[in-house]
């Protein structure tokens, strides 16, 4: 049998993943991995041919995709806010729509040398884009999955990134009470009986990533109710949630005494990241204030 090229390979490859949202991204991404190139060689290269190992290896990570497996699961990357991340099946692969989290913490107005800590890290990818773009600021982040936190300190390592991370549940393992001018996270928000948990790439990843109780709200709720003792005076609290959420969780922090509450929209132009600001009730007699 004649040599496969590279583009005969991406082609035949992306008919058999025609079930995907983008089969020629999917088949690019693969073979590149599969021959340790990037995807600008496959396209300055595409007669070159591959050797039978290299069209086996491949053929069988089109099998594993064709099957629903993700794409950054085979490859063992994504790319977050240009930084490329190590991801495993311990914790959600980081998605484009949470970039617009990073997008908004960078555009307030924070001090030079803000503390700021990221619940629920995953892979580090919030925590890590803030840190890449602000070395300045002081950038923690918790866990409470033991691999969850390995990865994102592998990440950190990997990208030369001064980020500590440990394991905790939400607050349980946070000392420091009054300390930051920036809490964020994107916890799990979806219901248990979500329909879209059966569907796609989701269906690989854990549900204690996903999946949180009274219609996906209750981390959110947990994280609202506990952040106002970890933050300064005047410090902001900033959430990813589902696009139905939006009402409700400006509703909690409008209850829980946050101020400027506010719901950015996602690239689907859909409710995805609300923020509010806490000033202490006891702020003119000794709350601390943000680092200035
Ligand atoms: C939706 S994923 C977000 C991961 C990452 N921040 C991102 O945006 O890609 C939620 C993360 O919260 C973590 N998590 C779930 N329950 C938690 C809890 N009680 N305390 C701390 N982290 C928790 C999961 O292990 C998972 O890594």
């Amino acid at each position: 049998m004649p040599a496969v090229t590279i583009a005969e390979a991406v082609l035949q490859a992306a008919a058999r993943l025609a079930a995907s949202d983008t089969p020629r991204l999917d088949a690019e991404l693969l073979l590149a991995h599969s021959l340790q190139k990037t995807r600008t060689y496959l396209l300055t290269w595409p007669e070159r041919a591959l050797t039978a190992a290299q069209y086996a290896d491949f053929n069988e990570l089109v099998t594993r995709r064709a099957q629903g497996e993700p794409v950054a699961h085979l490859t063992g990357h994504r790319e977050f806010w240009s930084l490329p991340l190590l991801v495993n099946d311990s914790t959600l692969i980081p998605r484009p729509d949470t970039e617009v989290l990073v997008e908004q913490a960078l555009a307030l107005n924070l001090p030079e040398h803000a503390r700021v800590l990221d619940l629920g890290t995953g892979t580090g990818a919030i925590a890590l884009a803030l840190k890449s773009e602000r070395p300045g600021w002081v950038v923690e982040a918790t866990d409470q999955s033991a691999a969850a936190v390995a990865l994102a300190q592998a990440n950190a390592r990997q990208l030369e990134l001064s980020v500590r991370v440990w394991q905790s549940s939400w607050f349980d393992a946070v000392v420091d009470i009054n300390s930051y001018d920036l809490i964020v996270s994107n916890p799990p928000y979806i219901a248990a009986d979500d329909v879209h948990l059966q569907q796609g790439d989701v269906r690989f990843e854990p549900l204690s990533a996903l999946v949180a109780d009274a219609g996906g709200l209750s981390d959110l709720r947990n994280i609202i109710e506990a952040a106002p003792a970890y933050l300064f005076d005047g410090g902001y609290l900033m959430l990813e949630h589902g696009w139905q959420q939006g009402e409700a969780v400006r509703e909690l922090l409008a209850q829980n005494g946050y101020q400027q509450v506010h719901t950015w929209r996602d690239y689907g132009n859909l409710d995805r990241i609300s923020q509010g600001l806490y000033r202490k009730p006891n702020s003119g007699e000794g709350g601390e204030k943000c680092h200035e």
